[in-house]
């Protein structure tokens, strides 16, 4: 059995991560500020899952997940983390509280950076093979108007994955980002319907994502037939960036 670690796991595309992984037989933990019911749910339901409260960003909060974390799944190895906490706010910058950028900035990009150099000392401890999954956004290469912030925190993700592939090649540990299009999730929920109608006018496939369009996604990453996939972003957006 391999050790999967998800931040964000409570709800949106985290949760069915968290449910793919636990139904393909990874033992798997994860964490969020609040707990769901869906929680309580997959703790009655797998022996094998665990939730903890941390706060993505916080970097003594983000590095005592990952330690309860292995703690708890003991002789079991870390195989992999994904990083799928994130938070979105929208707004034009002329007028985005800087505030917000930082929390923004600090979830999305500074907690991935602490969580996955958290997964690389425990992978350098085991001796040992490892993956990093980025969840990152097509926002982040192209752009979108009200969410600079989002977009310069996806950005920056993919750049870590870039350079984290090239520190840790050698050692066979890969680091890959996901980039989703729009998803139908509590996140996208910011987005007016005009704006939804319009994404789904200009995607290829005519309509938004879902979460098990991604999950597919993730399984491969994690396998061994990924093991020379490496400093990539997948983009799985229905064709919208095409
Ligand atoms: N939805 C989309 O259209 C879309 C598209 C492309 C990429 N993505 C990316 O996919 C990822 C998941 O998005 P989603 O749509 O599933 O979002 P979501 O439904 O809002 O879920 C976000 C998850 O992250 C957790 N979280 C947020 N901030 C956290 C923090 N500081 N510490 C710990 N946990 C935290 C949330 O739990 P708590 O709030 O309880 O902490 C929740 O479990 C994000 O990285 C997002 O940027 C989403």
């Amino acid at each position: 059995m391999k050790h999967v670690i998800v931040s964000g796991g409570s709800r949106g595309l985290g949760l069915a991560i968290v449910k793919h992984l636990l139904e393909e037989g990874y033992m798997v933990s994860t964490c969020s500020r609040a707990k769901t019911s869906e929680i309580d749910q997959l703790t009655s339901q797998y022996p094998y899952f665990q939730w903890f409260q941390a706060e993505i960003g916080n970097a003594a909060q983000t590095a005592l997940f990952v330690k309860q974390a292995c703690d708890w799944a003991k002789e079991t190895q870390l195989w992999a983390i994904i990083n799928n906490a994130g938070i979105a706010k929208e707004g034009i910058l002329a007028t985005f509280p800087n505030i917000e950028s930082d929390t923004l900035l600090q979830v999305n990009l500074h907690g991935a950076l602490y969580l996955a150099r958290e997964a690389l000392r425990v992978f350098l401890r085991q001796n040992s093979a490892g993956r990093i999954i980025n969840i990152s956004s097509i926002i982040g290469s192209r752009g979108y108007t009200g969410l600079a912030a989002y977009s310069a925190s996806k950005a920056g993700l993919d750049g870590l994955t870039r350079a984290l592939a090239r520190e840790n090649g050698r050692r066979n540990i890969t680091i890959n980002s996901i980039a989703p299009g729009y998803l139908d999730t509590e996140m996208s929920s910011i987005l007016s319907d005009k704006k939804r109608d319009q994404i789904i006018r200009r995607t290829p496939m005519h309509r938004l994502g879902t979460v098990e369009d991604i999950t597919p996604a993730i399984s491969f990453l994690l396998s061994d037939g990924a093991a020379f996939i490496t400093g990539q972003t997948l983009t799985i957006d229905g064709g919208i960036t095409t």
